[in-house]
């Protein structure tokens, strides 16, 4: 493929994908508001979104997807790479700037990535010794679990019923 219709896919992927987070935002908002007609709307063009991005995705997925080695491979760095760089530089900066709310999502989300490099680190040396038949996603905080869902997130603290299970 072509480099600029590549960053244009790109550039469009994250617009798109942004969009579909962000309208079902605005439909939980109009759905408080109770403006049910408006939140129908913005939950039926957040699926067309996620359409969008998922076929500008697939354009590319033979220059993003490769073999699942290289792929746990490609997820651990990434991992380790934004726990250790992208979200210390962030939460230093949300510190300075005295915002508590940032910096408290930045360094929860920050912990949750390394148990995330973990998991694949594991993955990717096929360690795991037993097979894993669920992982448990806080949904506060990010934190992933191969283990049942603890009492409290060690993450951030959440209840276990805030837990959401992927099998
Ligand atoms: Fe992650
Ligand atoms: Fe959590």
């Amino acid at each position: 493929m072509k480099e600029k219709t590549r960053e244009n896919i790109n550039k469009a992927f994250i617009g798109e994908a942004k969009a579909y987070f962000r309208l079902l935002a605005y439909a939980r908002k109009a759905e408080e508001e109770d403006v049910p007609q408006a939140a129908l709307l913005f939950r039926a063009i957040a699926e067309a979104e996620k359409v969008h991005a998922g076929r500008q995705l697939n354009l590319v997925k033979d220059l993003l997807v490769q073999d699942t080695d290289s792929n746990l491979l490609a997820s651990f760095k990434r991992e380790k790479s934004i726990s250790e760089n992208d979200y210390p530089e962030f939460i230093k900066v949300a510190e300075e700037e005295g915002e508590k709310a940032a910096a408290l999502a930045f360094s929860q989300a920050r912990d949750a990535e390394t148990f995330h490099a973990k998991l694949y680190e594991r993955a990717l040396y096929n360690v795991i010794r037993n097979k894993v038949e669920a992982y448990h996603v806080c949904q506060v905080c990010g934190y992933v679990t191969d283990k049942n869902a603890p009492e409290k997130c060690p993450v951030c603290g959440a209840a276990k019923e805030n837990f959401k299970t992927v099998v």
